[in-house]
């Protein structure tokens, strides 16, 4: 089978073309940050309208590029149902929707986190189920068990902001540009590590739960109004980065030990985080434990990963009926196992 992939929840919008036996045939991405960095994140409308003038466009190129590496249709589409902005997720839905009933092929909305943690089965070497996830995005933080597509079970999420928000104010704080989780990163390159300290939230607690907003508080203390110079930016931003890190690596080690499982799957936007990547794959080693990631341009957000969790339960015959689906909530553990 042959899946057609729409991704528009936020700031991107983004096509694909996954093949069952011929593989990610084309892909192509449109990222809105020059749109929103005048006001600092995302503005939900202006991102809705963009999707518009971009989706069609973005979806001719790709359409051409998989048909000339590998001739044929699609034969169903995957698109974003949610969790994500309305008026964005109704952009790329309504798009998907009438592109089905033109061509009359089946059409599936797909959760944007179901898409972020099956992202790293389009490497060529897939981690197996069943494995720990931790999913580390904008708007979520969870460490899930994974038992096999659609079987999620919670261990442990953020009590309050994600570890992406944790990165993205804390960088705002120091004046950095949106987005801001890889500007911080760049700046804490140049920091010195240990020269100023942040709580770790709830590190020293047992359990899965996560808890940044209280970093948030920290930096803003420590900012005051004091004016800093880059050197005393940077170290702050090393602090947090770390602080962020540590707490993150932590948890997954623990959710590895408490259900006895050696796979670590990290996915979504902020894995795309070098410390992270560095420090996790030290501490799962040291332990005898694999940790797999999708590769950068598919921890963020990305149509690609939206063709995986599509193709795998459109092929199980799974579709939405005519109505156009678009949630800002939905659970990831209310969805099933494709049959
Ligand atoms: O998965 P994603 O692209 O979108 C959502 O589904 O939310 O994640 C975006 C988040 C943002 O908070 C962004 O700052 C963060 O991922 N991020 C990073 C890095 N790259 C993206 N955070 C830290 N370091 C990075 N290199
Ligand atoms: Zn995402």
């Amino acid at each position: 089978m042959r899946v057609l992939a729409l991704e528009s929840s936020c700031d991107e919008s983004a096509v694909a073309v996954l093949d069952e036996h011929a593989g990610l045939l084309g892909h192509g991405l449109f990222s809105q940050i020059d749109l929103h960095r005048a006001y600092g994140g995302v503005v939900p409308e202006l991102a809705a309208r963009d999707h518009v003038q971009r989706l069609l466009p973005l979806l001719e190129q790709v359409l051409r590029e998989a048909e000339a590496a590998s001739p044929g249709r699609p034969e169903g589409i995957a698109y974003t149902a949610g969790p994500g902005l309305i008026g964005a997720l109704l952009t790329g839905a309504a798009l998907a929707r009438s592109l089905a009933f033109a061509w009359g092929v089946p059409a599936l909305g797909v959760h944007h986190l179901e898409g972020h943690l099956l992202a790293p089965l389009l490497e060529p070497d897939p981690p197996p189920f069943p494995h720990v996830a931790l999913l580390v995005s904008g708007g979520h933080t969870l460490l899930m068990e994974v038992s096999g597509i659609g079987r999620y079970r919670t261990l442990g999420a953020s009590r309050d902001d994600a570890a992406g928000e944790a990165f993205d104010k804390s960088a705002k704080l120091l004046g950095l540009p949106y987005p801001g989780g890889p500007q911080l990163a760049a700046l804490a390159a140049r920091g010195r590590r240990g020269a100023v300290q942040l709580p770790r939230p709830m590190l020293d607690r047992p359990g899965l739960e996560f808890s940044f907003s209280g970093l948030k508080t920290a930096v803003r203390n420590l900012i005051a109004d004091r004016a800093l110079d880059e050197a005393a930016r940077a170290d702050i931003a090393c602090a947090v980065q770390d602080a962020i890190v540590a707490t993150l690596s932590a948890k997954a080690l623990r959710a590895l030990e408490s259900t006895g499982l050696s796979v670590l799957v990290v996915s979504g936007g902020v894995s795309a985080n070098a410390h992270l990547r560095e420090s996790l794959t030290r501490a799962a080693h040291a332990r005898g434990a694999r940790v797999y990631y999708p590769r950068l341009e598919f921890s963020t957000d990305n149509a690609a990963m939206i063709a995986v969790a599509g193709l795998a339960r459109l092929r199980a015959g799974e579709h939405d009926d005519l109505a156009i689906q678009a949630r800002t909530h939905w659970p990831l553990e209310s969805l099933t196992a494709p049959s």
